[in-house]
């Protein structure tokens, strides 16, 4: 059985750090788990509820609901903006949240830098009223104070390689379906 993971990267930057972790659990991935990026947060409308009923859903949010349904477990990799999440990433949140599949889903926080004080705590908070299942134990953090990073660096770092293997290691636990 393969398992298949999204990623989320919270950040539209070019030369975003985040991406180039989520690249790099891409790379790391071990045999029986495929991982993707979803690509379409820049693309999302701006969410309304009044589109949220199946003959208005506009396309790109039918798409992210397809893709988060069709996923056995999601990852989050997201910067702090002024002490919160980034506008963009929290717009494709409240677009998931009609996700039928989305409560409950394994959900695991990838996150590089240790400066963020407030957007880590309210992603999880945001993330626990969406019902999904935070999977501690595959969360981990570089702790990092730069934002300079590509995914050659981190995946030839044997503390990062490690920290990313074992969290995906701990994720396949958590996917496989049954009592956890
Ligand atoms: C508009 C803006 C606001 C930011 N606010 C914070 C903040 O409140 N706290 C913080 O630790 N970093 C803050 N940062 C720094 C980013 O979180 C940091 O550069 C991060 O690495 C960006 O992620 P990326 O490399 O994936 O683009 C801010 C950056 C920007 C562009």
């Amino acid at each position: 059985m393969t398992f298949q993971i999204l990623t989320f990267c919270g950040s539209l930057r070019a030369a975003s750090s985040n991406r180039a972790l989520l690249r790099a659990v891409e790379r790391l991935a071990p045999e029986g788990i495929s991982v993707h990026a979803y690509e379409g947060i820049a693309s999302l409308p701006h969410f309304a509820p009044d589109l949220d009923h199946d003959a208005l859903l506009p396309p790109r949010a039918r798409e992210l609901r397809d893709q988060v349904a069709a996923a056995d477990g999601l990852v989050f990799a997201v910067p702090e903006y002024m002490h919160s999440l980034p506008g963009s990433f929290k717009n494709a949140l409240d677009w998931m949240v009609g996700c039928p599949r989305f409560p409950g889903k394994p959900v695991a926080l990838a996150h590089v830098s240790a400066r963020h004080a407030f957007a880590p705590a309210q992603l999880e908070e945001v993330l626990g009223t969406m019902a999904a299942r935070i999977v501690p134990e595959a969360g981990f953090n570089l702790g990092l104070t730069t934002n300079t990073l590509d995914m050659e660096t981190i995946c030839t770092h044997p503390g990062h390689r490690s920290a990313i293997t074992a969290a995906l290691e701990a994720f396949r636990t958590a996917m496989r379906p049954g009592p956890q």
